[in-house]
């Protein structure tokens, strides 16, 4: 399993100032910023365009940016996400026609590439794929919104994404978004995950540093 991540999700932070708050949330420990990217079509949110990853960029952000792309058409704006700055880019499969050619655009933009799976979305296709990707992200709540519940159901397949990664010989980081906070984290990281998208615990918090180190101290738990 690889080391413990906590990627934070800036769709809960104070977008009137956004680098500042960007910058305060990985001063405070965050290791990753995960940017909840939202069309108005595949689901019913608007949310960062390029040009946020961009400005955060010049903003003297360099920190890995993990872009969750929640749009559909995929592949067109994959090049302006890369060019702005994206590391990861994650892209949920049922919004690509052709899911190999989007994975391969994302490696070709040099950006490390990953599959999303919506809580009812099955694990099938995962296998077939684990041997071109970087990430698997599960959603533990439906996308389009920060703030949910945690969905129960997620922790048996979690377990499941994870056995299915560690029976293979792929190094894959395995990433658990929606309704993390420090009182289910420990259980997240039981289920298998190594990669914690939070939001609206972290930036929700009155203080940042000492929320996240909850959540490291709660992993720990786990990982010793
Ligand atoms: C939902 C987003 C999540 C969201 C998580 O579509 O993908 O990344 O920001 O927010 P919290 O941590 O508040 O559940
Ligand atoms: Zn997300």
């Amino acid at each position: 399993m690889h080391n413990a991540v906590i990627a934070a999700s800036i769709l809960s932070a104070d977008m009137s100032k956004l680098g500042e708050d960007t910058k305060n949330v990985l001063d405070a420990g965050a290791d990753f910023i995960h940017i909840d990217v939202m069309d108005n079509h595949y689901v019913p949110n608007l949310t960062f365009g390029p040009i946020v990853v961009k400005a955060l960029r010049n903003f003297g952000i360099q920190a890995p940016l993990d872009v969750h792309l929640m749009i559909n058409p995929v592949d067109r704006i994959i090049p302006e996400f890369a060019e702005a700055g994206a590391d990861y880019i994650t892209f949920h499969p049922e919004a690509s026609e052709n899911i190999s050619h989007t994975i391969n655009l994302i490696r070709e933009c040099k950006c490390k590439p990953g599959l999303v799976f919506n809580p009812k979305t099955p694990l099938d296709i995962l296998k077939s794929f684990l041997g071109k990707i970087d990430m698997v992200l599960l959603m533990s709540v439906n996308p389009g919104f920060g703030g949910q519940s945690f969905i129960e159901s997620v922790f048996d397949k979690l377990k499941n994404a994870r056995e299915i990664i560690d029976q293979s010989k792929y190094d894959v980081r395995l990433e658990i978004d929606g309704g993390v906070k420090v009182d289910n984290i420990r259980k997240i990281a039981e289920a298998g995950a190594d990669t914690f998208v939070a939001g609206s615990a972290i930036f929700g918090s009155n203080n940042y540093k000492t929320t996240i180190k909850m959540m490291q101290e709660q992993i720990a738990l786990v990982n010793n």
